[in-house]
C-alpha cells in the first residue's frame, strides 16, 4: 500500500494543482491532498472552505482524500502512514526552495521521501495569488480554476471589496 501526500494551501486550488492530484493519483494507492491549515496567512478561503471545493473538485478521483492538517508536515505524514510527498515543480525558481523542503523533511523524518512532477507546461505559470489577483481587478479566471472555483473566488472579491466600501 503506497501512500503519498499533496501538501499545499490550496487557495483556491486551481488546475495546475488539479493536474498534480491527478497524475499523482495514478502512481500511488492512496494520494492524501494535505490542506495546510496555517494561522499565521490570511487565506481567501478558509480552511473548511478549501477542503469543501477539493473534495468536490476531486469526487471523480476514488484514491484521493482531503485531510487538514496543522504543524509539520513531516509529522502529518508520520500520523497517515505515508511514505511520499507529492511536489509540481513549475519552473527552476521552485527548484532551491523545495531541494532545502525535501532535505528538511528527510531528516525529520526519515522513512519518507520527496517526488517531483513536472508541473504541465499549460500551468507553469500559475499560482493561486496571481489567481486572486486577476478575479480582484474582475479578470476572467475561467482558465486557471476548475468551473465551480470560478464563482467562489467571485463572491469573495464581492464580499472583501463589500467590506472595504463599509470599512
Ligand atoms: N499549479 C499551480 N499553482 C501551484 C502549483 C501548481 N502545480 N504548485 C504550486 N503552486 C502555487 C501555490 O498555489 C502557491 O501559490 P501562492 O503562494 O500564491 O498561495 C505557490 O505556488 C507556492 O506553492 P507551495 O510551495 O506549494 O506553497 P503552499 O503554501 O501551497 O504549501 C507547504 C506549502 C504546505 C507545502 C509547506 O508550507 C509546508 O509543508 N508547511 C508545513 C510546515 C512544515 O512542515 N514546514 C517545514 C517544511 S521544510
Amino acid at each position: 500500500m503506497i501512500r503519498a501526500i499533496y501538501p499545499g494551501s490550496f487557495d483556491p486550488v486551481t488546475l495546475g494543482h488539479l493536474d498534480i492530484i491527478k497524475r499523482a493519483s495514478q502512481t500511488v494507492n492512496e494520494l492524501i491532498v494535505g490542506v495546510l491549515n496555517n494561522g499565521g496567512k490570511s487565506p481567501m478561503f478558509t480552511v473548511e472552505e478549501r477542503v469543501e471545493i477539493l473534495k468536490e473538485v476531486t469526487k471523480d478521483l476514488p484514491n484521493v482524500k482531503i485531510m487538514a492538517f496543522s504543524g509539520l508536515l513531516a509529522d502529518f505524514a508520520k500520523e497517515t502512514e505515508s511514505k511520499f510527498i507529492v511536489r509540481g515543480l513549475r519552473a527552476i525558481s521552485d527548484f532551491d526552495y523545495e531541494l532545502q523542503m525535501a532535505q528538511t523533511n528527510r531528516k525529520l523524518n526519515p522513512n519518507m521521501d520527496t517526488m517531483f512532477l513536472a508541473t504541465s507546461l499549460d500551468y507553469s505559470y500559475l499560482s493561486s495569488s496571481t489567481v486572486k489577483e486577476v478575479a480582484s481587478f474582475d479578470g476572467d479566471i475561467s482558465e486557471f480554476v476548475p468551473e465551480i472555483v470560478v464563482e467562489k473566488v467571485r463572491e469573495k472579491v464581492r464580499e472583501r471589496k463589500l467590506q472595504k466600501k463599509n470599512g
